[in-house]
């Protein structure tokens, strides 16, 4: 998501704190700042851009003294990439300082509440709510730091890893951790602060990793508490001894960023319906759709534009709004769409998928949609990228930066934003029932946790791949809300191995595609319990008498798919609508371990770009 850095000691702050930002740049971001305390001055430099622009501005503007620096790389959630929303954030009175990662989901409530008491703001985003939350609670409370945030943090729901300092209280920084993470270095009489040991694998491999639900008053005089946020309990904290180094930690002990962000996935589904969806309640809160509501649901017809694997989310999208919202859905290629004078209208609603937000083919079939007047949705990864200005509204996938080539979990939460999205269209326009979508709500909600269990399936996978990492073509097939996997798995397996292989509807092998049958093809097929099963198991029948490979991904338990393939790779069971998010994870792995196997560039593909902002 972004990344915070932080240093209480003896050492000049600054430089510490801005190599650490250097070091944290991996993650990707879209602006940068520091606070530095020098004894007497509180003092702060923020700028959209690069760090190397912080850098610039900062030494030119205010000086670099002190033992006490906050820094942050922000990957925006709340207000775009500018100078006023990048942190740190001060709190009102100009006593308190704060940066922040992750989402505070209720923040708008607590900027009203926090209005009335006569708080203002300068920027649009959730943390600058919070650290006037904490200020508002000190004042009220009569209470130091350290409990005045734990306090606040028991009114706020959402994700953060923060750290925040108060000028009159200059030997400690109080920090906190709820699904975004947090280290602490610990050195002789200094300490560190980090979304990882990155910033201070230098200086010390002493570290502690604060636990999800848990804070820390961190003073240079006296050590660290660490305590439970809920109810103030004390935590003996566990020192450990690091032995990564730096390339492993920005890879956070993965080999390389696919597999990091492949492992990512439960969390960014549920950092993308965080905040949007609360499933017991009925509820889904999507602000660009709301404002758009009848707009969106009287469109004539919807037409998806994207590229690549967006463009696979897009067809995924097209199943799952015709099945519930009952709208004719379109999905172009924006590459052919933009030049072949496409018949557009008023009554059509367009919906732009891109998780870079800067795909020049896209952005040409958004321009050329609303030159016709069509209304203009996106579904960016971005926040403040060129395509989330160009559209008329959209909803953010909040995957965190996406760096492997190969496109992972942006897949994943661009079917999760389209999903709620669809369904918000369905309740609005009475196509759903309530119980269907009170169902599809609940287990939406179960999804992260069963994409972590399609995970487990990892060594089974790594075993599969390396009897068919020879393999000179593959087939991918699937039906119905599965035929876009089979798609995208091909286009994994091609981008990253090197491997031609090609995504079908299972049904059409008999149109052709079955001619390429022997037992050098190996043959994916996904075959899970929901939808066409029965058909889906003839085609492997057909695939099996032409002595091809099969290689099948099925529900969890299956046995009658189980005794014709030749291998299985299971994925729990969930809503049929559903299973895309599910069927995709075997497939990123099984193209990811035969790109390793094959030694190939995994992140950085031959010949590919992450985003592709030429024609
Ligand atoms: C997918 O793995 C590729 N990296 C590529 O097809 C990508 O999906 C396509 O270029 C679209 O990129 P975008 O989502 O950033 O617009
Ligand atoms: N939600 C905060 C913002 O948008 C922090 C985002 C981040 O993790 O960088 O500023």
């Amino acid at each position: 998501m972004c990344g915070i850095v932080g240093y209480i000691g003896h050492r000049d702050a600054y430089p510490v704190v801005l190599k650490g930002l250097q070091r944290l740049e991996y993650r990707g971001y879209d602006s940068a700042g520091i606070a530095l305390y020098d004894g007497e001055e509180l003092k702060l430099c923020k700028t959209k851009g690069k760090v190397a622009d912080l850098k610039e501005k900062l030494e030119s503007s205010i000086s670099t003294k002190g033992n006490v620096g906050l820094g942050h790389t922000r990957w925006a959630t709340h207000g775009v990439p500018n100078d006023v929303n990048s942190h740190p954030h001060y709190s009102n009175s100009g006593n308190l300082v704060i940066i922040h990662n992750g989402i505070i989901e209720n923040y708008d409530a607590l900027k009203k509440e926090l209005k009335t008491r006569g708080f203002t703001f300068e920027s649009d985003t959730d943390t600058e709510v919070l650290v006037n939350l904490i200020e508002d609670v000190s004042n009220k409370e009569g209470v130091k730091l350290g409990k005045a945030v734990q306090i606040a943090l028991n009114q706020t729901v959402g994700a953060y890893a923060i750290a925040v300092f108060d000028k009159r209280k200059p030997n400690e920084i109080v920090v906190a951790r709820l699904g975004s993470p947090l280290a602490i270095g610990v050195g002789e009489d200094e300490f560190f602060i980090a979304s990882d040991a990155s910033p201070f694998i230098e200086y010390t491999s002493n570290a502690i990793y604060l636990e999800d639900g848990e804070m820390a008053v961190v003073r240079r005089d006296k050590g660290i508490k660490v305590r439970k946020i809920k109810d103030d309990s004390l935590v003996d904290p566990y020192v450990q001894e690091l032995q990564l180094n730096l390339e492993q930690i920005e890879k956070g002990g993965y080999e390389h960023f696919m597999l990091k962000e492949i492992y990512e996935q439960p969390s960014a589904i549920s950092d993308t319906f965080r905040g949007r969806m609360l499933a017991d309640k009925g509820i889904i809160r999507m602000a660009g759709v709301d404002d758009n509501i009848e707009r969106i649901s009287n469109a004539k017809r919807i037409l998806i534009v994207a590229c690549g694997t967006s463009w696979h989310a897009g067809l995924v999208a097209e199943y799952i709004f015709e099945d519930l919202a009952r709208i004719p859905v379109e999905v172009e290629y924006a590459s052919e769409f933009r030049y072949r004078n496409p018949i557009i209208s008023e009554n059509d609603v367009v919906i732009a998928i891109s998780q870079s937000g800067e795909t020049a083919d896209t952005m040409a079939a958004i321009k050329l949609a609303k030159e016709k007047g069509a209304f203009v949705f996106g579904v960016c990864n971005v926040v403040g990228s060129s395509i989330s200005r160009e559209t008329h509204a959209g909803a953010y996938t909040h995957a965190g930066p996406e760096i492997g080539v190969a496109s992972t979990k942006a897949f994943t939460t661009q079917i999760t934003v389209l999903t709620l999205m669809a369904l918000k269209l369905a309740k609005h326009k009475g196509t759903i029932s309530h119980p269907d979508f009170m169902l599809l709500l609940q287990e939406m909600e179960r999804i992260p946790g069963k994409v972590k269990l399609a995970l487990g399936s990892n060594e089974n996978i790594k075993f599969i791949a390396d009897i068919y990492k020879d393999a000179r073509n593959c087939l991918y097939l699937g039906r119905g809300f599965n035929f876009p996997v089979a798609l995208e798995g091909a286009l994994k397996l091609k981008e990253i191995s090197y491997i031609h292989a090609e995504g079908y509807p299972a049904a059409e092998m008999k149109h052709g595609p079955i001619a390429l049958i022997d037992e050098q093809m190996p043959v994916v097929v996904i075959a899970t319990k929901k939808g066409h099963y029965e058909k889906v198991v003839s085609n492997i029948q057909e695939i099996k008498s032409r002595s091809g490979k099969i290689i099948a991904i099925v529900t969890e338990g299956d046995t009658e798919v189980r005794d014709l393939a030749d291998h299985v790779i299971e994925v729990p069971e969930t809503m049929e609508l559903l299973t895309p998010l599910l069927t995709t994870i075997p497939l990123q792995l099984l193209s990811y371990h035969i790109a390793v196997m094959l030694g190939k560039n995994v992140d950085q593909p031959r010949n590919l770009a992450k985003s592709v902002t030429v024609e």
